[in-house]
């Protein structure tokens, strides 16, 4: 099965020039705390912007066109289609980490969303797709001042889907 996780913008912007836009270190925290042990899927792009590229302690999978294209310490997926066939009905639970195309195609075979949602606006140039609510009902919510290092006002909410 398949769980989105992502940080989202009241814009609902994710990236810029193929990077993050915003620095949240419990976000990151967040992040590995969930995805460690499991496996992530991403998008070429997304694993273009990690810094020192697979990451550890996961099952890495990259989905490109490009069939020539084998990255080191990952598995590859040629097409949506096999993701999706592959991962919907699995046991084990998949976090889709990104980035917005691979959201937008992902979101409707997803039953879970790991969103945290950053409390301001941003120039962007990647945007999450519309949650649409009569989908999605929250199930947990947290909320989080700005401080040293959280950059913003943010607050962590796990949806379902009904
Ligand atoms: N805020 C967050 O939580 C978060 C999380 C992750 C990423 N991001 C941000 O999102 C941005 C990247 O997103 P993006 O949409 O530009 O790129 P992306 O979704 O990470 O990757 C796009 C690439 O995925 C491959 N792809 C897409 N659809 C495919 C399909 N149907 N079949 C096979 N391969 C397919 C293609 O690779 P090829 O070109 O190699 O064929 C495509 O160029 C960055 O700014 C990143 O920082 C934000």
């Amino acid at each position: 099965m398949l769980s989105i996780i992502v940080a989202v913008a009241e814009n609902n912007a994710i990236g810029k020039d193929n990077d993050l836009i915003w620095y949240i270190s419990d976000d990151l925290k967040r992040f590995k705390r969930l995805t460690t042990g499991h496996t992530i899927l991403m998008g070429r792009k997304t694993y273009e912007s990690l810094p020192n590229g697979a990451l550890p302690n996961r099952e890495n999978v990259v989905i490109t066109r490009n069939k020539n294209l084998v990255l080191e310490k990952c598995t590859m997926l040629y097409s949506i289609e096999e993701a999706i066939e592959k991962y919907t009905n699995s046991e084990e639970e998949v976090f889709v980490i990104g980035g917005g195309s691979i959201y937008e195609k992902l979101l409707p075979y997803a039953h879970k969303i790991f969103l945290t949602k950053v409390h301001s606006n941003f120039e962007a140039d990647v945007f999450f797709p519309e949650i649409d609510s009569n989908n999605w009902k929250v199930i947990s919510e947290e909320n989080h001042k700005k401080g040293e290092k959280n950059e913003f006002d943010f607050s962590f909410i796990d949806l379902v889907r009904f």
